[in-house]
C-alpha cells in the first residue's frame, strides 16, 4: 500500500532522537531547530518522558471517559499551577485543530451565536470550523465553506472595533494566536488583544487564544497572550504538551459551564497522553524552561539581529523568525542538506525557529556559527551581492 501523498517531503529519513538533535537511517546527526514543528518542548526522547510514559504503559493505556480516570485531574491540576490558571477548567482531547473545533464549537453553544471572527494570516487548523477559520483558501474544501467566519486584517484595532460595532451581537467568538505561527510569526500586539477583551466584554462574546503553537512556554510565558495581561475565555493547547505525544486541551474559564454531552471524545484525555502531559509539564517545571526559553530566545534573536543579511528578526521567546533576501531563498535548503540543520520556513522567504525550549546556550551557538558559515556558502555560490539591511 501507498502512503497518501500529502506531503512533500525531503529526501531524508529519521529513525532517532535525542535533546535537540535527530538522526537519519545513515546515522548522520542533525540539529533540530525546528522541533518537528514546533512540538518538541522538553527534547526529544527525554528520559523523564520516557519513563513516565513506560511506567504508564504497564498500569493501564486507556480506558474511556465513562469512568473517572484520576490521572486526568492529575494534570489538570499540575497544568493549573504551571500555568497560572487554577480556576480553569480543561477539556482534553488529541490534535490542535481539534482543540480550536471545540473551543469554537463550545462558544457557539454558550453565547447561542454563530459567527466567528478569525484575522488575516491566521493558522488553526483544518478540521471544518477550524479550516474555515484558517486563511488559507486552497486548504478549505468546498463543504467547510461558510459565511460565518469573518476575517479581518491582524493587529488592526480600527478594524476590530468597526466590525463588532456593526455585528457585536451576532458575535460568538474572537480566535487568534498570541504569534502567528504558519503565517510568519507576527505577534499580536498587546492594544490588539486588549481590545478584542474589551470587545468580547462589551458584546458578551468570547475571546479564544489558539496557543497550539505559541503556547506552553515557548514564548517565555506560558502563553503569550499573557504579555499582554489579558484572560482569554478559552485557551487551546497542543503541540507542545506532549512533547510528540498526540495530547491537546482547551483550558475553558470558569464562567462557562459544562453540559453532559456538549463535547465528547474516545481517545481525549486518554491515561498514556495524561502521563505523557504530565511529564512535560514535570520537566518544564523542574528546569525552569519558561524562563530558559525566553533567555535563549533574546540571546538568539540579538545574535540574528547583528547578520547584516538577514532581516525583520522577530518573535518571542524560542519562537523566532526571520527574513532572508531573494539571493538566498536556498539557504534552509542548504542548512539541512550541507549542514545538517532543520529549521521551519513561512512563505514567502522566512525562516522559523522553534527548537525545543531546553536548548542549550552551546546548541544555540553551534545553530549561530553554523549559519554564518552556510550564509557565506550560498553567497559564494550565488557569486552576487547580498543586500545589506
Ligand atoms: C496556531 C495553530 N493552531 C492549530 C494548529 C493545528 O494543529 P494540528 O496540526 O495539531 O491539528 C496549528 C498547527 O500547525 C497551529 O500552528
Amino acid at each position: 500500500m501507498k502512503l497518501f501523498d500529502v506531503y512533500p517531503l525531503y529526501d531524508i529519513a529519521i529513525t532517532r532522537a535525542s535533546g535537540a538533535y535527530v538522526w537519519d537511517d545513515n546515522g548522520v546527526q542533525y540539529l533540530d531547530m525546528y522541533g518537528g514543528h514546533a512540538v518538541i518542548s522538553i527534547g526529544h526522547t527525554h528520559p523523564h518522558w520516557v519513563k513516565r510514559i513506560e511506567d504508564q504503559l504497564e498500569k493501564i493505556a486507556f480506558y474511556s471517559n465513562s469512568v473517572h480516570l484520576p490521572i486526568q485531574q492529575q494534570l489538570a491540576d499540575k497544568l493549573g499551577a504551571v500555568s497560572g490558571k487554577n480556576d480553569y477548567q480543561l477539556f482534553l482531547c488529541n490534535s490542535g485543530a481539534e482543540a480550536n473545533e471545540n473551543a469554537l464549537k463550545l462558544a457557539s453553544f454558550h453565547t447561542g451565536r454563530k459567527k466567528i471572527v478569525a484575522f488575516s494570516k491566521s493558522f488553526h487548523g483544518r478540521t471544518s470550523l477550524a479550516v474555515a477559520a484558517t486563511d488559507n483558501p486552497a486548504i478549505v474544501a468546498p463543504v467547510n465553506e461558510t459565511n460565518n467566519v469573518a476575517f479581518l486584517p491582524f493587529n488592526d484595532v480600527a478594524a476590530l472595533e468597526q466590525y463588532f460595532a456593526a455585528n457585536g451581537h451576532s458575535i460568538a467568538a474572537v480566535i487568534v494566536e498570541g504569534i502567528q505561527g504558519v503565517g510568519g510569526i507576527h505577534i499580536a500586539s498587546e492594544a490588539f488583544l486588549q481590545c478584542i477583551r474589551q470587545q468580547c466584554n462589551q458584546y458578551n462574546a468570547l475571546f479564544i487564544a489558539d496557543s497550539v503553537q505559541c503556547g506552553y512556554g515557548r514564548s517565555g510565558k506560558f502563553f503569550s497572550h499573557d504579555y499582554a495581561n489579558v484572560q482569554a475565555d478559552i485557551y487551546t493547547m497542543a503541540k507542545g504538551m506532549g512533547n510528540g505525544f498526540p495530547v491537546a486541551g482547551i483550558l475553558i474559564a470558569p464562567h462557562i459551564p459544562a453540559k453532559h454531552g456538549m463535547l465528547g471524545t474516545t481517545f481525549g484525555g486518554n491515561p498514556l497522553a495524561c502521563a505523557a502531559a504530565l511529564a512535560v509539564l514535570e520537566v518544564i517545571e523542574q528546569d525552569n524552561l519558561i524562563e530558559m526559553a525566553k533567555q535563549r530566545g533574546m540571546y538568539i534573536m540579538n545574535k540574528l539581529k547583528e547578520f547584516p543579511e538577514l532581516s525583520n528578526v522577530r518573535g518571542r521567546g524560542l519562537m523566532i523568525g526571520f527574513d532572508v533576501p531573494e539571493n538566498l531563498k536556498s539557504l534552509r535548503k542548504t542548512l539541512i542538506f550541507d549542514y545538517k540543520i532543520f529549521t521551519g520556513e513561512a512563505k514567502p522567504n522566512t525562516i522559523r525557529l522553534l527548537p525545543s525550549l531546553a536548548l542549550t546556550r552551546k546548541q544555540a551557538d553551534e545553530f549561530l556559527e553554523t549559519l554564518r558559515e552556510a550564509i557565506d556558502a550560498v553567497k559564494a555560490e550565488a557569486g552576487n551581492q547580498v543586500s545589506v539591511k
